[in-house]
């Protein structure tokens, strides 16, 4: 038997209890390599569906499909060992009814294994996550801005600027506690707001563009890292990773242009030190691995 100490994740469970606690610290993550990075740091990972505008190309949220999430689920459950990882259910996978739901629910934590889903929408969703909760699935919900709506919202922007939304916001965050949530997203909220929906939950409220009195914070990684090329105002680039990568990328390209590579440590040498002159013209050069 191995002697390696088990794997310990985080659950949801964990999550919650940390309402009102040490600030909960997450990042989105679509691959296995950068989830093992940030799991050092992180408490929960989300597969988050802006996938389809960071990773690939989408304007919005809205077409991403559930194979996309689950194919990113699977890499970054692969890439992480110790954080929760939470994968977003993407636009028409769960809004038609509590049982489509809970079918497609079920299916992302079978086939990623990860440990706990999202999705969008305050009142409205709180039937469904009430129905997924008693059924095994725990759910992190999402309210303020919620990015799936922007063809009815008409556009990305932030919540709760005026008091007049106050009650409505307030209302969603009431109505996902109440149905089980274990954590939930503020999403572009007013500061005010976003501390005093904080104060109000007995769950912990996930800021993004919200409140640094959130229970927690999380952030877009490409963003963070100075690789997106429009990152909304709440964004701090942590990072220039952008700039680097162009650089590094400028600078393999003038290499390659001046044949200054690949350079001899890059290459194979012959194994004997007898290297004929030139290769017999009937015999292809041997291919290199
Ligand atoms: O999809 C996503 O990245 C998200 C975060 C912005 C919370 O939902």
């Amino acid at each position: 038997m191995s002697k390696e100490a088990p794997m310990t994740r985080t659950t949801s469970v964990d999550i919650s209890n940390r309402k009102g606690g040490l600030p909960i610290v997450s990042l989105t993550a679509y691959h296995a390599h950068t989830a093992a990075i940030a799991d050092k740091y992180v408490d929960f990972l989300l597969v988050g569906d802006s996938l389809g505008m960071v990773m690939h190309g989408y304007e919005t949220t809205v077409p991403v499909p559930l194979e996309l999430m689950m194919m990113h689920g699977r890499a970054v459950t692969r890439g992480a060992r110790r954080a929760l990882v939470v994968v977003d259910m993407p636009f028409g996978s769960y809004e038609e009814s509590p049982p489509v739901a809970f079918r497609n629910a079920a299916r992302v934590l079978k086939e990623t294994e990860c440990g706990a889903i999202k999705l969008e929408g305050g009142r409205r969703m709180a039937e469904t996550i009430r129905y997924l909760v008693e059924r095994g699935i725990p759910v992190m919900a999402h309210i303020g801005l919620t990015p799936q709506a922007i063809n009815t919202l008409g556009g990305f922007r932030a919540r709760g600027r005026t008091e007049e939304e106050w009650a409505a916001l307030e209302e969603d965050a009431r109505a996902v506690t109440d149905a089980g949530a274990f954590a939930v997203v503020l999403e572009a909220i007013a500061e005010p707001l976003a501390a005093r929906i904080t104060r109000a939950v007995a769950i912990p409220t996930i800021g993004i563009g919200a409140s640094a009195a959130c229970d927690g914070q999380i952030l877009v990684m490409e963003d963070m890292l100075g690789l997106s090329p429009r990152v909304p105002r709440f964004v701090k680039e942590f990072g220039r990773i952008g700039m680097a990568i162009d650089s590094a990328i400028a600078d393999y390209a003038a290499a390659v242009r001046d044949r200054a590579f690949p350079a001899a440590e890059h290459t194979y040498a012959m194994k004997s030190a007898a290297v004929p002159p030139t290769a017999p013209v009937s015999q292809p050069a041997a291919r290199k691995r």
